[in-house]
């Protein structure tokens, strides 16, 4: 069976990470607009290297809970694809295998000059240079607002032949991966989404409520035992 599952902020929410658009989310401490755009980094890179510090320390101190650690058992069964949202990299942690990381990643940089990507020190200074090219051009290597995800060519391929398609702990508010679900459905997958509560009901097939922590092992053992 193939199977492909997409995740989101509520997955790492139970390791203290915050999630968007929860009550105490991320973005109630700041406008989108001023730390998650190209614009924002040509307007202030050092506010937005300083959000992206922050989060990265945030995420280094966290550690998977049972829920990455159930996802990374079902990753190493054939067939499976892993997409995350998230910036963290609490599945690879966990044991996670081949984790599309389609929103970018907070533990890498970015060369915006010539593309090269090494891993991002704990705070990364405005200007920092490539290793490579040497231009002053390392940004964090996160897909912001306005920008386009990462492996798309991959992860539709994996929808178009999806047996089951899971959404965990993402509410659905932003394209592309809101889509996917349909996009899985419309190939013929049955669709499941794992969440505190439904967050539109009637588009997915199966929905289970509860915290990622408990509900994602009971669902892999119950696909994988
Ligand atoms: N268990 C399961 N689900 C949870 C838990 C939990 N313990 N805690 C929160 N959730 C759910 C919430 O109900 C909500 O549906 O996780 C979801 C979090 O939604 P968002 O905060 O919108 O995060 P996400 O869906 O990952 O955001 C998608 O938006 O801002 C951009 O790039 C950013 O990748 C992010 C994207």
């Amino acid at each position: 069976m193939r199977i492909v599952v997409l995740t989101g902020a509520g997955l790492s929410a139970e390791s203290g990470l915050a999630t968007f658009r929860d009550s105490d989310g991320l973005w109630e401490r700041h406008r989108v607009e001023d730390v998650a755009t190209p614009e924002a980094f040509r307007r202030n890179p050092a506010l937005v290297m300083r959000f992206y510090d922050a989060r990265r320390l945030g995420a280094a101190s966290a550690r998977p809970n049972p829920a990455h650690q159930a996802l990374a058992r079902l990753s190493r069964q054939p067939g499976v694809t892993l997409i995350t949202q998230n910036v963290d990299a609490l599945l690879d942690r966990a044991g996670a295998q081949d984790v599309i990381h389609m929103h970018g990643r907070l533990d890498s940089a970015l060369c915006a000059a010539c593309g090269h990507r090494w891993p991002a020190p704990d705070t990364m200074p405005v200007g920092m240079p490539c290793p490579r090219c040497g231009k002053p051009e390392a940004r964090p290597d996160i897909v912001w607002f306005g920008e386009m995800p990462y492996h798309m060519d991959r992860i539709e391929a994996a929808l178009d032949r999806a047996d089951l398609f899971a959404a965990i702990g993402t509410s659905g508010n932003v394209y592309p991966a809101a889509g996917f679900v349909d996009v899985a459905a419309m190939n013929g997958a049955e669709t499941v989404e794992l969440n505190l509560a439904a967050t539109a009901p009637g588009r997915f097939d199966r929905v289970i409520e509860g915290p990622a922590s408990r509900t994602v092992p009971e669902w892999v053992a119950s696909l994988i035992g």
